[in-house]
């Protein structure tokens, strides 16, 4: 059995990850410690609720005792570490908060880890079966021109507060590795999409915004470039990195399928009016589409280059990019009291602050 402290396993990829891993893998305890923010739904996790290997804790991964009674309470042999404020655009307005969960909360994990298991580790479990696996993204290495893709090797450039406190959080897990000998792993992932994904991301948003006849906010010309992967790919690739990664490595993971924002927008708005048929006046839905000033210091393109993961572990990503955009607008018509209940006031307050009443 494995014994994994999972932490924001209530958000978008956690609670994917969770439900994935719970059907698939009967041999892993998993303990969800989440601090439910704006972000984090316990509902989304309804479904596993009484499964006998998974306990939910709600907490904060900056509380150090919490942290540390949970690694003794449940021996806790492997951590996958989600937990993070994601937002870029909330880091821009609020970066206090990314500091304070992405970096000390990172710290405060890494030091639970390397005092349970390293050196007379009060656990006792072994380092050897031991794996800390950190859940990073594509975006501490910066903005790319038209051409070229990320490696594990190019140099990190984080641009926003968001990028930079997952940097800083790689920096350190990074340090633990080579100081320590913590064994850790880093994921750098490119942008995800899928089911249960807080809409205030693009898809989400553009989906629920397009079902209301409302607006469809594309900042600056709609030309910038983000790597798409279907959320469930995304979960089986820190699996595979998880089971058979070599410990202080870094892995990349992509869907390599680079996308301008403007193609998925349209994308978003032609499905949805077949599916759902023309707006009440009788246009279609991309003329809801509305160009807004650009996001401050906005990175113009992401791609990752995913051979190491493919080439040293044999993973690839199994769903196209059309299939999975139709599958998530397919989700998101078949849950609207799930956007109704994570939209609720606190959502509208940012949005207003944001859009104003568009
Ligand atoms: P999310 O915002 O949907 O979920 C984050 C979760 O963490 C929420 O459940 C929230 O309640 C919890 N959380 C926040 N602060 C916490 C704290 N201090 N203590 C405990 N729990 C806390 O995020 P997501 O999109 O699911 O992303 C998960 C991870 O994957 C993040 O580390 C993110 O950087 C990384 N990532 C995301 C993407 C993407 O496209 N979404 C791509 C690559 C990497
Ligand atoms: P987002 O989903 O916030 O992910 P990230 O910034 O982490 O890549 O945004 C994806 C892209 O879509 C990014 O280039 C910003 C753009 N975008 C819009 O054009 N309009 C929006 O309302 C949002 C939220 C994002």
């Amino acid at each position: 059995m494995k014994h994994v402290l999972i932490t924001g396993g209530c958000g978008f990829i956690g609670s994917n990850f969770v439900r994935h891993t719970l059907e698939y893998f009967p041999d892993y305890r998993i303990v969800n410690l989440d601090k439910l923010t704006y972000a984090g739904n316990p509902g989304n996790l309804t479904d596993v609720e009484k499964n006998s290997n998974y306990r939910f804790v709600k907490g904060d991964i900056v509380d150090a005792a919490l942290v540390q009674r949970i690694f003794a309470e449940e021996q806790i042999d492997t951590v996958i570490h989600f937990a993070a404020e994601s937002h870029v655009d909330r880091s821009i307005t609020g970066p206090a908060e990314f500091v304070q969960t992405n970096i000390m909360g990172t710290f405060n994990l890494l030091e639970a880890a390397r005092e349970a298991w390293l050196a007379n580790g009060k656990t006792g479990a072994s380092k050897d079966t031991c794996r800390f696996l950190h859940v990073s993204t594509d975006e501490v290495y910066g903005s790319l021109g038209e051409t070229g893709a990320f490696q594990e090797t190019t140099p990190y450039d984080p641009r926003s507060p968001y990028s930079a406190s997952k940097a800083s959080s790689d920096h350190l897990v990074s340090a633990y590795f080579h100081t320590y000998g913590l064994p850790t792993l880093i994921t750098n992932c490119s942008n995800n999409y899928g089911p249960y994904q807080f809409p205030e991301k693009l898809i989400p948003l553009v989906i629920n915004n397009a079902l209301q006849g409302k607006a469809l906010p594309v900042y600056g010309d709609g030309k910038n470039v983000r790597d798409w992967l279907y959320v469930v790919d995304h979960c089986q690739a820190i699996l595979t990195v998880l089971q058979k990664g070599r410990i202080g490595e870094t892995y990349n993971i992509g869907g390599n399928s680079e996308k301008q924002n403007i193609e998925i927008v349209n994308l978003i708005c032609d499905i949805l009016d077949e599916k759902v048929g023309l707006l009440a006046d009788g246009q279609n839905r991309r003329s809801l589409i509305t160009y807004v000033k650009d996001r401050a210091g906005h990175d113009r393109r992401y791609a990752i280059d995913a051979t190491k993961i493919r080439t040293e572990l044999g993973w690839t990503p199994k769903v196209n990019f059309k299939d999975g955009m139709r599958k998530t607008v397919e989700w998101y018509l078949d849950h609207k009291a799930w956007i109704a209940s994570v939209t609720d006031g606190s959502y509208r307050e940012y949005y207003e602050k944001m859009y104003g009443n568009r």
